[in-house]
């Protein structure tokens, strides 16, 4: 990066954003020498239950929230669950963990979120739930696929990774009567815990056997690890993981909540500062959506007739700019590929799509000159 041309360094695509309340959060834990799952973990849950008025079960990260979730609705081996191929990897290997086999299914065009339409075509009769992802923290249709799962059958996991603090019809994305959902807390999510994860529901049958799968199975251990025990005498009846979260962890998403409304605010000003930007120029499609309801995690635009990305990447990082393609699909991995499958719509927007920076610390002229960048370079990249 020694020929970097920026006047701002390098604008990170996305970062954790720590203050002092953070760092002193988790000296307080080093200093009392109890790091595992303990006090903090279950403050951390409380305030989460406080703010989606649902039970909470914090976990090692938002894969083992999957994770944990499918196998508490009993998914398993032979199994088909439904979900969009443009998603994290994590998505597939959370369902292929439980012995299931992810069905890849097709977006749409306008939302890049889920299309459910698709994702019917694909039911049979191993199908037994769907996994919906608020792809870049835009809600899917949530009313289109509880549709789809009652007609069905099946079970639904909301993959929320993406979409703490994003509203669908007036209410936060995992407080919804029927829904589990799954949230992650990793470096560079809307709260971070610097790694971690949530299973949210009140499901009390998910509840019981989550709070138990993510200590190994030990039947209530969740209880003793709150009081700083431990559980020494036990039978284990199930299959469990050393899922849990640690105090650490837990002590800086504490932090990171309270420090919510401005991560909010600051989202949505760069998103709709972005929106602005691109406006006069006929090869980006922007996505512009009504922020009010959702906390934009990425920002991600479509440069039409797109050809080498790659290479306007290096270019744009030349300039001091991060950029990143969320995702590659899935159904094109290795692992996940099925003879002559294609998905339309993933496969034309794919190659077009680019995810800018977008978080917490980056300042009003830093978005102005990555925007006026793209604007001024993309020309040589179009078809
Ligand atoms: C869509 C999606 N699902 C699941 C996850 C998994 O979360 P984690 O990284 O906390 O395991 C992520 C995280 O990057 C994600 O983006």
């Amino acid at each position: 990066l020694e020929e970097i041309k920026s006047p701002h360094g390098v604008i990170r695509l996305s970062k954790s954003s720590l203050s002092l309340l953070e760092k002193n959060a988790v000296m307080s834990v080093l200093d009392r020498e109890f790091l595992g799952m303990g006090r903090e973990v279950q403050e951390f849950e409380q305030i989460l239950e406080t703010y989606l008025n649902r039970q909470v079960v914090a976990v090692a990260s938002g894969t083992a929230a999957l994770h944990l979730a499918l196998e508490a609705l009993n998914v398993g081996i032979g199994m088909e669950v439904l979900v969009p191929s443009l998603t994290y990897l994590a998505s597939f290997q959370a369902i292929s963990a439980t012995g299931a086999t992810p069905v890849a299914c097709d977006i749409l065009e306008d939302t890049l979120n889920l299309d459910v339409r698709d994702a019917e075509k694909k039911i049979t009769n191993k199908t037994v739930a769907i996994m919906p992802v608020h792809y870049r923290g835009v809600p899917c249709d949530m009313e289109e696929v509880y549709k789809l799962a009652k007609k069905y059958s099946l079970k639904v996991v909301e993959d929320a990774a993406h979409a703490f603090g994003t509203s669908y019809n007036g209410r936060l994305i995992g407080s919804d009567d029927k829904s589990v959902t799954c949230f992650s807390f990793d470096g560079i999510k809307n709260i971070t815990s610097g790694e971690g994860g949530g299973i949210v529901t009140n499901d009390v049958n998910v509840l019981k056997k989550v709070r138990d799968s993510r200590l190994l199975g030990v039947k209530n251990d969740s209880d003793q690890r709150y009081l700083g025990k431990r559980t020494w005498t036990f039978d284990v009846m199930s299959q469990g993981w050393r899922y849990h979260m640690s105090n650490i962890m837990a002590a800086i998403g504490i932090e990171q909540f309270k420090r919510f409304d401005s991560f909010k605010a600051k989202r949505r000003k760069i998103a709709l500062q972005y929106d602005a930007s691109f406006q006069g120029n006929n090869h980006i499609h922007t996505y512009s959506i009504n922020y009010s309801d959702v906390v934009p995690h990425l920002y991600v635009i479509r440069i039409r007739n797109l050809q080498q990305r790659d290479l306007l990447r290096e270019e744009l990082l030349k300039y001091g700019i991060e950029t990143g393609v969320h995702y590659y699909p899935n159904h094109l991995l290795s692992l996940y590929k099925k003879k002559e499958e294609k998905l339309k719509i993933t496969e034309k927007i794919y190659p077009e799509i680019l995810s800018l920076p977008i978080h917490p610390d980056i300042n009003d002229i830093e978005v102005d000159y990555i925007a006026q960048t793209i604007n001024s370079l993309i020309y040589k990249y179009i078809r």
